[in-house]
């Protein structure tokens, strides 16, 4: 495989405790992710991307890290993930993991260390402590983007800034000891044979304490610190890196993207956009234009595990995802969602760049809505005094086999309930059935490899509500956004995402025509 091999490559997100359970405690691990390897294989991705993996208190899912050098203990040990990156490469496939830059967890041996050494200390510095204002205010009006106030006090009275949860502490990027850490971080890993790294939060690492006014986003002074990211990876080979940045100004976006910071970035206008031809060229275009000139792949994401599920968000009556406004609870019609996810999945399959597949969208999961308060886990529902649902409803456990929970997900009783009607979604059954939507990621998947995957689009003329492009001059994609069915174009029709009708291309269908 090439140096760049990630430029095109189709990548599996693995959100492991939701998986795989190999050991029967009702979270997903290792040891479950190794047994299932052979399915991803046959699913045909180049790499995984697993969400961190760390020793974790989870009061954010892993993204409050205890400790960067271990596993967390539920998931597996550090001989087992060496041993599951060799046996992944051994089937060609390659591992991208998460790095957490911007907050640890309040557990990890740094906070605790701060906390004891007090006022003033070195150990201080490397979090963004401060005294507070007059009235016992903190020292800034900044909100958590989970909701509520973004500092917390501590015993002695200082303050500490956390943009997550209280129990994830911003890291302070002006230190260079926080500099040199994740720089032996990204070794460590490295050496271990990750083969890329994706970036949590990469805009917000800088901030302005002082100045009210100024937002914590997308500071300057970040790209240095990519920068030496870019140098480190640069000394393996075949590494890169994916940042994960929510920033709508395109222009800025690009700026993460330049020839010595990270090769590539998620690309979030797409999936935030809703199912009209208009706006999804628009979105397309402004993605193509902001990338190619530059000479980066852009990357093409339908969901994570931070949006609502695409069967889901597709049948509702307004489309579009936003984090300030989820919809939970819209009604939607998830024949048609699914119909759509169909038609978005081989949309997204032969846009040129890379494609991230979320676990369970290739099995058109549907969000699960009606998870009880009590099993709730996301930080976001209790910050928000459950104004806002989160994030579990795209969490919930994978149904592998079997007619009743836990459908082959593990022994044990899993961390979130799965949906009783989800017998006819397991893996099992739907390798079983040449409709399935896992048999259209399957074929897919297997056509993009050898045809799609970087390189050039060039759109071709069409009706109002119908996207036509053709990829390196040998494939045309046609999808179709309007109610009626319309002419294919002659030649040898590859693929479709639902069936013809009489040889006409249907509403709401893609087809892939050499
Ligand atoms: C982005 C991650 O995808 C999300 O799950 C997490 O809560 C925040 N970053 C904070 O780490």
């Amino acid at each position: 495989m090439s140096e760049t091999w990630w430029r095109g490559a189709a990548i599996y997100q693995v959100y492991l405790r939701s998986f795989a359970d190999g050991n029967g405690d009702g979270i997903g691990d290792l040891a479950g992710l190794r047994a299932k390897l052979p399915y991803l294989a046959d699913l045909g991705v180049d790499a995984i991307w697993l969400n961190p993996w760390y020793p974790s208190p989870m009061a954010d899912g892993g993204y409050d890290v205890a400790d960067y050098r271990a596993i967390e203990p539920s998931f597996g040990t550090l001989a087992e993930a060496e041993a599951y990156i060799e046996e992944a490469h051994a089937l060609g496939i390659r591992t991208i993991i998460d790095i957490v830059p911007n907050h640890g967890s309040d557990q990890q041996d740094w906070f605790v260390e701060a906390l004891a050494a007090g006022p003033g200390s070195p150990e201080r510095e490397r979090f963004l402590f401060r005294a507070g204002r007059d009235g016992g205010l903190p020292p800034n009006d900044w909100q958590s983007i989970f909701a509520g106030p973004a500092w917390t006090q501590v015993p002695d009275g200082e303050w500490y800034l956390h943009l997550f949860a209280p129990e994830q502490p911003d890291f302070n990027w002006r230190n260079p000891e926080v500099v040199e850490e994740f720089h032996a971080i990204l070794r460590f890993w490295l050496d271990r044979g990750v083969d890329g790294i994706r970036i949590d939060s990469a805009a917000v690492l800088f901030k302005d304490l002082d100045n009210v006014e100024e937002s914590y986003t997308d500071h300057d002074e970040v790209h240095e610190v990519y920068r030496g990211w870019r140098a480190i990876t640069d000394a393996y080979e075949g590494r890169f890196l994916v940042g994960e940045m929510w920033m709508p100004d395109q222009e800025r976006f690009a700026l993460y993207l330049r020839q010595d910071e990270m090769q590539t970035a998620f690309n979030f206008d797409f999936l935030s956009r809703p199912w009209d031809a208009d706006e999804l060229r628009a979105s397309i275009d402004l993605t193509l234009t902001t990338h190619v000139p530059i000479g980066a792949p852009p990357t093409w994401v339908l969901s994570n595990h931070d949006v609502t599920r695409p069967v889901t968000k597709y049948g509702r009556p307004d489309t579009s995802f936003s984090h300030q406004d989820r919809k939970h609870g819209m009604p939607t019609d998830l024949v048609l969602g699914e119909r759509r996810a169909r038609a978005a999945a081989l949309l997204a399959m032969a846009l040129p760049g890379g494609l991230y597949v979320y676990q369970g969208e290739e099995l058109g999961l549907p969000e699960v809505e009606d998870l009880p308060d009590a099993l709730l886990q996301d930080p976001i529902f209790a910050r928000s005094h459950g104004t806002d649902r989160g994030r579990d409803g795209c969490r919930v456990p994978i149904p592998w086999s079997g007619k009743e929970p836990p459908f082959g997900f593990g022994a044990g009783t899993p961390w979130l309930p799965q949906p009783a009607d989800w017998k006819n979604l397991t893996v099992e059954s739907q390798q079983a059935d040449q409709n399935s939507m896992l048999a259209l990621y399957r074929d897919g998947l297997r056509i993009r490899r050898t045809e799609l995957g970087d390189g050039v689009l060039t759109w071709l003329d069409s009706a109002p509500g119908v996207l036509t492009f053709t990829r390196d001059s040998t494939l045309t994609c046609i999808v179709n956004l309007t109610p009626d069915p319309i002419d294919l174009p002659a030649g040898q029709i590859l693929l479709t995402s639902s069936p013809l009708d009489e040889g006409r291309l249907p509403s709401d269908t893609t087809a892939w025509v050499r």
